[in-house]
């Protein structure tokens, strides 16, 4: 326990740790500006981008965050030069491989939102893995949004109620029962959504889920939102007054 705090204090600079959010959602949008400022293709931008997503990972599992969501393709980014994306499916492809053995040695359980399944075949293959992997483990949890959309969800959300009301199952469409068939069944809303990279817009993102997240929009870009800009976040969402519709206590 006293080694656990230890490490805690160690990493969480001024945070109030007994305040945390329980999941944190991020948009990790900026890669493409970021290698452009630098003269750089924008690939390499992407891969910046999930070299920070592997240290905000890690920081977010050992300050105690339970769940981190990130938006790591959308189902518009289809519309990027072919080029880029495959470029970014081949990164995620790399970056998944090693993340799996990282994950067998943390013990950190992975699951991807998205249709994953017109993901290409190696990908595909891979998250389906991971995920049986994760299947094993409590604990921290990454939720990886590729091929995602959140008017995609909702609406397959809407098709399987509807397939199993035709077929006669009684069912009650309840909020909690409308949840259950998103991707993030189970997975508690996010309390603190963050978007770096200079843009206040959702695109398509959670927007189910983010009924009461509070929004963090930051200008710095994805790559270089490092842990303290994340304890800043995180410091920030610390002292709102989460009202949902009440009132001041
Ligand atoms: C986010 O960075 C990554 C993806 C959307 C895949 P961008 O590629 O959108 O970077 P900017 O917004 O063009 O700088
Ligand atoms: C949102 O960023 C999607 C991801 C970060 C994966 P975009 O760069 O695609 O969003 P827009 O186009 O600026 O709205
Ligand atoms: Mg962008």
């Amino acid at each position: 326990m006293i080694s656990i705090f230890r490490k805690k204090q160690k990493w969480a600079g001024k945070l109030d740790l007994t305040n945390l959010p329980r999941h944190i959602a991020i948009i990790m949008d900026g890669n493409g500006r970021w290698a452009t400022r630098r003269g750089l293709p924008r690939s390499a931008g992407h891969a910046a981008g999930a070299e920070n997503f592997r240290t905000i990972a890690t920081h977010c599992k050992d300050i105690g965050v339970e769940f981190l969501t990130v938006y790591a393709f959308s189902t518009e980014n289809w519309r990027r030069p072919e080029e880029e994306v495959s470029a970014i499916m081949g990164l995620l492809e790399k970056y998944l491989g090693e993340a799996l053995e990282k994950m067998e040695r943390d013990r950190i359980k992975m699951k991807f939102f998205g249709e994953i399944e017109a993901l290409p075949e190696r990908l595909y293959a891979l998250a389906r893995r991971t995920e049986e992997i994760g299947a094993r483990y409590e604990g921290f949890q990454v939720n990886i949004c590729i091929n995602y959309g959140g008017r995609d969800e909702i609406i397959r959300a809407t098709k399987s109620y509807a397939e199993d009301f035709a077929a006669g199952e009684a069912l009650e469409l309840s909020e909690e029962q409308f949840s259950s068939r998103l991707f993030s069944a189970g997975v508690p809303e996010p309390e603190l959504l963050i978007r770096p990279g200079g843009e206040k817009r959702l695109s398509n993102f959670l927007l189910w889920q983010a009924a009461y997240a509070e929004l963090y929009f930051s200008d710095v870009l994805w790559p270089d939102f490092g842990t303290e800009q994340l304890e800043r976040a995180i410091s920030w969402f610390q002292g709102r007054n989460r009202r949902f519709g009440g009132v001041t206590k």
